[in-house]
């Protein structure tokens, strides 16, 4: 009787199972492949053998080698995938850099993660201050149309006021009728005529944000500068209620050691109006290059509520009353770190940058 030639055909194939899982990289796998599945493998040789069995055998042991055959090119294949996946994760890996370091020579070097600009944590404590004050915190466009910027505020076209404010312009529409906003003083016209529509008067809010003039860049201005507006639209608010809200400001943000003044002003959407300054913390009032020898530094202007404004949005001036200011966050921070000249703040250089972390 003769054994048939597929009699180790179950322990070969564990064999040769158990010899792809030993594979350790897709070289290996490759170069070992004629012999575990191709012409050189025991599969091949079993295959040839069959040629001796009678028909019926034949077909029966071709059936069960083919079987066999199945298993292992299977087994292959998931060996060849697990082993393609894992050379590309550790080449990704390889590739891989790490922003957190800097290789310089065979240092590697911590370059840390970047922190706020001085101006947005500047913005960020001012905000503070009037929040704990009770005013919320809105902002409006950066680009607006000449009537919320100049006309609404009640300065019309032409009227000599308008020389305070040197504007970009926006070719959009009709020459001269879109700018950049050259104060913030607009997003009070925006939260007026929301709070009219809403029927949500009272309000009292802040308006930070960035504006822009056709200013040449000195110690005390930047074209493009940052502004805080801020708006109470109340009954019975008095010029007293201003000065007490400017006074806790100062306090607040400057500490003791900055005395502040509030000087009479012009400005067309506010009556009276009144020009805010502190001591310029640069020479301690003794008059420098920054202050240009006046010894104060104007961080910005308020006053009651024009009632002009008030009409353009629809408020009855009767039964409401309020005032507005707008003060420079650029110069906050300016005269908060006494920084001489506020040019610094643009300039980029990482030594100046880096102090406000
Ligand atoms: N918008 C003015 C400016 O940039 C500053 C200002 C003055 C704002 C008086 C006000 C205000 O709200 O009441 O020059």
């Amino acid at each position: 009787m003769t054994t048939s030639p597929l009699a180790q055909l179950a322990e070969q194939t564990d064999e040769l199972l158990a010899t792809i899982a030993a594979f350790e990289s897709l070289d290996a796998l490759r170069d070992a492949e004629p012999f575990v599945v191709g012409k050189r493998s025991i599969l091949s040789t079993l295959q040839k053998s069959l040629g001796a069995l009678e028909p019926e055998a034949r077909r029966d042991a071709g059936a069960q080698l083919q079987g066999a055959r199945r298993t292992v090119e299977t087994a292959l294949e998931a060996r060849r995938h697990e082993l393609a996946r894992a050379a590309r994760a550790q080449a990704l890996e390889a590739d891989r850099l790490d922003l957190g370091d800097v290789v310089v020579g065979a240092v590697s070097v911590p370059i840390g993660v970047g922190h706020s600009s001085l101006v947005a944590s500047t913005q960020r404590q001012l905000e503070d201050v009037f929040v704990a004050m009770g005013f919320t915190v809105s902002d409006g466009p950066e680009v607006e149309s000449d009537w919320y910027n100049f006309e609404a505020l009640n300065i019309p076209p032409a009227h000599p006021a308008r020389g305070l404010w040197d504007t970009f312009y926006v070719e959009l529409g009709e020459p001269e009728t879109v700018v950049l906003r050259t104060h913030t003083s607009p997003t009070q016209i925006h939260l007026m005529e929301n709070a009219v529509a809403t029927n949500a008067l009272p309000v009292h809010s802040v308006m930070p944000g960035r504006c822009y003039r056709r200013d040449t860049p000195d110690a005390r201005h930047l074209a493009t500068f940052h502004q805080i507006e801020g708006l109470v639209v109340d009954r019975g608010i008095t010029f007293a209620d201003l000065a007490g809200v400017i006074e806790t400001f100062t306090r607040a943000y400057f500490g003791p050691d900055v005395e502040s003044r509030l000087r009479p002003a012009y400005f067309p959407f506010t009556e009276p109006s009144a020009e805010f300054e502190v001591t310029c913390t640069i020479c301690r009032g003794e008059g420098c290059r920054t202050c240009s020898n006046t010894g104060w530094i104007e961080l910005g202007g308020c006053g009651m509520l024009d009632p002009a404004v008030l009409e353009a949005v629809g408020i009855d001036g009767d039964e409401w009353s309020g005032f507005a200011f707008g003060f420079g966050i650029d110069r906050c921070a300016q005269m908060r770190h006494q920084i001489a000249d506020m040019r610094a703040l643009i300039e980029n250089d990482v030594r100046f940058l880096r102090q406000f972390s």
